[in-house]
C-alpha cells in the first residue's frame, strides 16, 4: 500500500515558531542545521498536549506516566523487539541519561570509546560524567560506514571501559547490521566492558534497511548493553525533554533502578505525555507518511547535488533526516558551512564539530519541504559557480 508522504509546513508559518532552529538566524537564512524537523506533529501528540494545557496539567511527573509501556508496544510493533517495561526508566533528555549511565559504569579517568564522526555533544558528555573520549573513527568501505570492530577490539584491550555507540549513526544515517552489533557486544563480553546505544534515530530507517535495537543483537548485547532513547526526533518533541532508559538484563536493569530518583524527576510531563501519544499505534500512520516524506528528500538531495553542486559527495543514509556531505572539492576550507551561511544565507551544521573527520564536510537536515532544500542547494550552487 502506498502512503502519501507527510508536507512540511509552510516556511512563513515555520518561521512563527519560537525554537533555535527558527530564532537562532535572521529570516533571510534557511536553517537546516539543528535537528529539528518541518512537519506538523501527530495529531495524537497534538490532541494529548492540547488537552494537557486545557486541564493546567502542568505539574511533576508522575512515577509511570505510561510511557514504558507505550515504548515496549512500538518497540514490539515496529522493530519486533520484546522489551519489559519493568526495565525502563525515564529522564529529562537522551544526553542526560547516557551521562548518568557512564557515572555508573566508569570510575573517574576511564576510556570511552566514541565513533567519528559523531554527534558533538558525545564529546561533552563523556568528561561531564568524569571518563575521557576514546577516538574510533567509522570506517568508510567506500559503499557504507562502519564500526572500526579491529579498532575497537584495540581499544578494549588497551583498557577502554565503554563504548559509546550511536545507532543508527549521525550524522552518517549508519543502521549498523545485527551481525556488526553482536560482534561489537562480544568484544565487550570479552574484555568486560559496557554498551550504551544511543538510539534516538530508530524510528526513522528507511526502507531497505533495519533497525537492530543493541540490546536484541544477541544474548551477549543484552547483558552488556544499556539504551536511550526517545520520541523527540522522529516526532519533534525535543523541547518537551523526556527520555527512556531501557534494559534488557537484571544487573543492567539494577544500575538503572539504583540512580537516584532525582534523575526521573527531570522528566518533563510533556513530554511524557507526547512520548505516550507518538508511540502509540495511532501515531503509526503518522510516522510512515513522515518516513514517506524523508525517504523521498533523501533522493531528492542526491539529485539536487548532482545537479547544483556536483562537486559534492553525498551517500544517501540509512535512517533519519541528516545527510553528511563532503563538500572538500570546493575549496572553502575545514569548515564550509561557516562560508556557505555567510555567503548563500544557508545555515547548516558544521562539519569538524563532528570529529576531525568532518574537516571540509557539513551535515544538512532534510527534514524540510522540497522547496526548502532545493532553494537551499540551489543558493549552495550559486554560490559554488560564482
Ligand atoms: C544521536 C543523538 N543523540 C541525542 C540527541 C539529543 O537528544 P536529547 O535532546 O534527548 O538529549 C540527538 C539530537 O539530535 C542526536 O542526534
Amino acid at each position: 500500500m502506498s502512503v502519501t508522504p507527510l508536507q512540511a509546513l509552510p516556511i512563513e508559518q515555520l518561521r512563527q515558531r519560537s525554537s533555535t532552529k527558527w530564532r537562532k538566524y535572521p529570516p533571510h537564512v534557511l536553517p537546516l542545521f539543528v535537528a529539528e524537523t518541518d512537519f506538523p506533529p501527530a495529531p495524537a501528540v497534538t490532541h494529548a498536549l492540547s488537552r494537557a494545557v486545557e486541564l493546567g496539567d502542568t505539574g511533576y511527573t508522575p512515577p509511570d506516566p505510561g510511557i514504558a509501556q507505550s515504548y515496549a508496544d512500538f518497540a514490539q510493533r515496529r522493530f519486533g523487539w520484546t522489551v519489559d517495561p519493568a526495565r525502563i526508566r525515564t529522564t529529562c533528555d537522551v544526553m542526560m541519561g547516557v551521562v548518568e549511565i557512564l557515572r555508573r559504569v566508569t570510575s573517574p579517568g576511564d576510556r570511552v570509546i566514541v565513533t567519528p564522526p559523531v554527534y558533538p555533544p558525545f564529546y561533552e558528555c563523556v568528561p561531564e560524567a568524569g571518563a575521557v573520549v576514546e577516538r574510533v573513527p567509522l570506517v568508510d568501505t567506500g559503499s557504507a560506514w562502519e564500526l572500526d570492530l579491529l579498532g575497537i577490539e584495540a581499544a578494549l584491550a588497551g583498557g577502554a571501559r565503554a563504548v559509546l555507540l550511536c545507532n543508527p549513526h549521525n550524522p552518517t544515517g549508519t543502521a549498523h547490521s545485527r551481525e556488526t552489533l553482536a560482534a561489537l557486544a562480544d568484544l565487550a563480553a570479552g574484555f568486560g566492558a559496557t554498551v550504551i546505544s544511543d538510539e534516538i534515530h530508530a524510528p526513522l530507517v528507511h526502507s531497505g534497511h533495519r533497525f537492530t535495537p543493541f540490546l536484541s543483537a544477541s544474548p551477549a548485547a543484552a547483558e552488556v548493553g544499556y539504551a536511550v532513547t526517545s520520541a523527540s526526533k522522529a516526532f519533534n518533541l525535543a523541547g518537551l525533554k523526556c527520555a527512556l532508559m531501557v534494559t534488557a538484563a537484571p544487573h543492567t536493569a539494577d544500575v538503572v533502578r539504583a540512580l537516584p530518583d532525582e534523575i526521573e524527576w527531570r522528566t518533563g510531563l510533556f513530554g511524557a505525555i507526547a512520548g505516550v501519544a507518538a508511540f502509540s499505534q495511532e501515531s503509526d500512520e503518522w510516522l510512515d507518511a513522515l518516513l514517506a516524506s524523508l525517504d523521498s528528500n533523501r533522493r531528492l538531495l542526491a539529485e539536487l547535488l548532482t545537479e547544483h553542486v556536483p562537486a559534492a559527495r553525498y551517500r544517501i543514509p540509512d535512517a533519519g533526516f541528516l545527510a553528511w556531505v563532503d563538500l572538500t572539492e570546493l575549496g572553502w576550507g575545514d569548515n564550509p558551512a561557516v562560508t556557505i551561511r555567510r555567503e548563500a544565507g544557508v545555515a547548516l551544521h558544521l562539519g569538524p564539530l563532528f570529529g576531525d573527520e568532518g574537516l571540509g564536510h557539513v551535515r544538512i537536515n532534510f527534514g524540510c519541504s522540497p522547496e526548502v532544500l532545493r532553494e537551499a542547494v540551489e543558493r549552495i550552487g550559486a554560490l559554488a559557480s560564482s
